[in-house]
């Protein structure tokens, strides 16, 4: 019921249907400084424009209604096929890269799409009683809201790709660093506990169940690999040196010209960065997490240096364990919700990464920072099911267990309600336009 489902929300307890609008809200004030023509463009195959996202968000929710609300009349058919991303069982739908080759729906017509299915939603969620399925109901409109936030960081990561730093985002001053994170911490290793554990608020099927692993004694660096120590690896010919990468990554490199991480120019013989805030010396920025790497990037960096990149049950026991207490935490500073003194997440508004040492109290026990919040790290594991794993929804996350890579920790682009350690994301090892890093490990 929806009166009594309360969901833990950063240092409050909100129901489901506040949570509702504060996120369907935060959608519509992240597109809010774009211009209408900006709203259509498709500049890869890889974004979608940003109306097709506040569209494709309702569509979730239309799904939901179509099947649960009684006498639902589907709002139209043409909206069905535009805003389906990839679920078969729902019907046919536009092929992904043409996202950007239709002006209609308009912009005006999805907003009012949204609001037709906000009002059909907010229906529901003030009386559940009058549904017979109430509880699947709620569950379902739950799982929507965390798609739509996972919708609100790919808006964030399609938004830079179209505009970058002509996109007006409403950009707070960076925090400045509070002392050095140099190092790696060593973590003895054994049978540990991995994935979701706390019956208590959301997570994913995919992070479910908990179960052992045993894992050997390994050291993790205490700060992810920065923007300087990536300029070394670029300066040292790190991306004309095969030696460095895997098969698949070296044809990456020459295939598609990389010679740096996506985002990063080269002017007058210097490396600049873009951002949301505009062109930077690298220089300037070298104490800054690396962004925007691929998996292949990634791991070229980690083999220069005499280093592998984490499994992600080392990511995890390294972030969450508690050599002293002998416990496992939600987080690294043990079991409260982020907060913006202790993690970069999106409603810091930063739109970038902050400087390594910004939060020292976001420390875990071995003096590891930043592992929540800044870059989503890569981590060398296949995503995918553990042992034991249940599909909770049809087309969601099952059916991508192959051939991509799991990141860990959520970045600056991720809202605060949906970050958790166990958190698995993934992507494909060439991929490099989301908010991606990471840090090394290596075998003791
Ligand atoms: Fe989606």
């Amino acid at each position: 019921m929806a009166s009594t489902i309360r969901e833990l929300s950063g240092q409050d307890t909100v129901s489901i249907a506040d949570l509702y609008t504060d996120v369907r809200a935060r959608t519509m004030q992240i597109v809010a400084p774009l211009e209408i023509e900006d709203y259509v463009i498709q500049t890869a195959e890889f974004m979608s424009p940003p109306r097709w996202h506040i569209g494709h968000t309702s569509w979730f929710f239309e799904t939901v209604l179509q099947q649960h609300k009684p006498g639902y009349r589907v709002y139209s058919d043409d909206f069905l096929f535009y805003f389906n991303s990839y679920y078969e069982g729902f019907g046919v739908r536009i092929e992904r890269p043409k996202r950007g080759t239709k002006s209609r729906p308009t912009v005006k017509e999805t907003i009012a799409y949204r609001n037709h299915i906000d009002e059909q939603i907010l229906t529901i969620l003030h009386s559940p009683d009058s549904l017979r399925d109430a509880e699947t109901v709620l569950s379902l409109v739950r799982l929507g809201l965390e798609h739509e936030m996972q919708h609100q960081e790919l808006l964030v990561y399609d938004i830079k790709h179209l505009l970058c730093d002509q996109f007006a985002a409403p950009i707070n001053p960076l925090p400045k660093p509070q002392g050095k994170v140099e190092g790696m911490a060593e973590i003895e290793g054994g049978l540990i506990w991995l994935g979701y554990d706390n019956q208590g608020s959301f997570a994913f099927d995919n992070e479910k169940p908990a179960h052992q692993v045993f894992i050997q004694d390994f050291a993790i660096d205490k700060a992810s690999v920065s923007n300087g120590d990536f300029l070394e690896f670029i300066n040292d010919g790190g991306y004309q040196n095969f030696r460095w990468w895997f098969s698949e990554g070296w044809e990456a490199v020459n295939h598609e010209q990389w010679r740096a991480p996506l985002y990063w120019e080269l002017h007058d013989d210097e490396w600049m960065i873009r951002d949301f805030s505009g062109l930077h010396p690298a220089t300037n920025k070298k104490d800054e997490p690396v962004c925007h790497v691929s998996y292949f990037e990634a791991s070229a960096f980690a083999k220069w240096v005499g280093k592998r990149l984490p499994t992600e049950a080392e990511w995890e026991h390294a972030a969450c364990y508690d050599p002293a207490r002998k416990v496992k935490q939600a987080f690294p500073w043990r079991d409260t919700a982020p907060n913006s003194g202790n993690t970069n997440f999106f409603e810091n508004s930063y739109w970038s990464t902050a400087p390594i040492g910004a939060f020292p109290a976001g420390a875990n026990a071995y003096g590891c920072q930043q592992m929540i919040g800044d870059v989503w790290e890569w981590t060398t594991s296949d995503y995918v099911p553990y042992p034991g794993f249940k599909s909770e929804f049809d087309e969601y996350n099952d059916k991508w267990f192959v051939n991509q890579k799991v990141l860990r920790g959520g970045s600056f682009a991720t809202p605060q309600v949906h970050i958790r350690a166990t958190y698995r994301n993934f992507f494909h090892a060439h991929e490099r336009w989301m908010t991606s890093g990471f840090r090394c490990a290596k075998d003791l």
